[in-house]
């Protein structure tokens, strides 16, 4: 089994306008503060009329090619993790597939499992070229979302939308991944779900969090186990074995759920290493580790929102962005949660080449160029229909849906 394997180079699309949570918060009537000292958000990505889930991802996609040179005749699997796709049979990877010319023979498939969906896809492309099946051919795997939960609901400060599409392939100048060290946490629960017709979520939102949390618990342990008999981490050390990787990104539905992520990882080495512990002391070490290996990681993601199935590969992003050079060789860990639920936690070695890698992502410029929006006009956007035709046309180098023809969706490109 090759055993370098992993994401070699991401970029990242966002529905052009943004409403920040100061405004919103001001008029529902709730202190900002609420929003974003304790959601932790700053702003929410709305998308547009035409920005769907297929044009987010196709847009990353072809940033992805562009900006990294891709031939894409050394593509061999397209993936897309999506929990908002726009068609019952048909994915939304068929739909990129066409829209930026990838090649006849290859995979291409949509998975859903809520927000796990783009970590599914991730580690069947990477456990794919892994296997060496691939035959030397690289893997995209896109995570793209709508998160919407409805004007006036409690979810509402927590909605957000975007795409990150990866190249994963046997060169990983972002990360390469520790292959059989993953640990799952999965269980059958009603904390978030969408039946069928309905465009907002369900969600019994303080449950989810508790839900997300044991699921955290359970995966880490077994990643832990895994990783400790290879030596990779140690008990005993001065540092916990949470402490032993240099930086942690968690998925965030909201960036102050990354917080609570991490307190729990903590208790998990406290109680099983450790045993007993003080409370007072760990309160201002969980802080201190938290900017140290967390906070990095929520630059993004504090601007854009929830991303579902995209909310943990923007916070690699963002790690990467402000602290690749300073990761290169050192091991990350990274935790996926999908309601319903599944989990994964993973890790991975940051790669000396990620720095150059992450700039051609030009970040700053896709998060820098959106357009501030009023709370009517962010109103006015969420009450169109699903599948009203966009006002204006695509930027270069992006895809809009632009109506519905004989039952077939159309897109056209900037
Ligand atoms: N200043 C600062 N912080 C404030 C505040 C103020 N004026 N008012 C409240 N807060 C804090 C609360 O203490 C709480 O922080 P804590 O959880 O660390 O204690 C936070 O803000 C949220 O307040 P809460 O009363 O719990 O909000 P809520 O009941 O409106 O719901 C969610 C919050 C996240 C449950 C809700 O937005 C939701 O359902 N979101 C969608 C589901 C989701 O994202 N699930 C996550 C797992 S997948």
């Amino acid at each position: 089994m090759k055993t370098s394997v992993g994401i070699e180079a991401l970029a990242v699309a966002l529905p052009r306008r943004t409403l920040h949570l100061e405004d919103l918060a001001r008029a529902r009537g709730v202190d900002p503060a609420k929003y974003v000292a304790g959601l932790g958000v700053r702003e929410m990505a709305v998308a547009d009329a035409g920005e769907d889930t297929v044009a987010l991802a196709a847009t990353a996609a072809r940033r992805l090619l562009e900006a990294n040179q891709i031939d894409p005749a050394t593509i061999g699997l397209l993936a897309v993790g999506t929990e908002t796709g726009v068609d019952h049979s048909k994915p939304v990877a068929s739909f990129v597939q066409g829209l930026v010319g990838l090649p006849r023979h290859m995979r291409v498939f949509d998975v859903q499992h809520a927000c796990y969906g783009g970590t599914a896809a991730l580690m069947a492309a990477a456990e794919w070229i892994a296997s060496g099946v691939a035959g030397g051919k690289s893997a995209i795997v896109i995570c793209s979302d709508i998160a919407r939960y409805g004007v006036k609901t409690a979810g509402e400060p927590t909605q957000g939308a975007g795409a990150v599409a990866m190249l994963v392939s046997a060169h990983p100048d972002l990360l390469s991944f520790d292959l059989g060290l993953n640990g799952t946490s999965s269980a059958h629960v009603f904390d978030f779900w969408r039946p069928l017709g309905r465009r907002e979520a369900v969600v019994d939102g303080h449950y989810s969090i508790d839900c997300y949390l044991e699921a955290l618990a359970g995966a880490y342990r077994e990643w832990r186990g895994k990783a400790e008999a290879r030596e990779l981490v140690r008990r005993g050390a001065s540092a916990l074995p949470s402490e032993q990787l240099a930086a942690l990104a968690y998925h965030v539905p909201f960036c102050k759920m990354a917080k609570k992520a991490h307190g729990r990882l903590r208790r998990c080495d406290l109680d099983d290493v450790l045993g007993a512990f003080d409370e007072g002391r760990e309160e201002r070490e969980a802080a201190s580790s938290f900017e140290r290996q967390v906070a990095h990681s929520l630059t993004l993601c504090a601007r854009v929102g929830n991303v579902y199935t995209g909310s943990l590969y923007l916070g690699l992003a963002g790690m990467m962005q402000e602290g690749a050079a300073a990761l290169a060789g050192k091991r990350i860990g990274l935790f996926s949660y999908g309601s319903g639920c599944a989990s994964e936690f993973f890790s991975g070695v940051v790669g000396t080449a990620a720095a150059a890698r992450i700039q051609r992502a030009k970040l700053n410029e896709v998060v820098g160029s959106r357009e501030r929006i009023t709370v009517d006009e962010y109103e006015r956007l969420m009450a169109l229909a699903a599948d009203r035709p966009p006002e204006i046309p695509p930027p270069p180098g992006g895809f809009r849906f632009t109506g519905i023809h004989e039952h077939r969706r159309q897109y056209s490109a900037g």
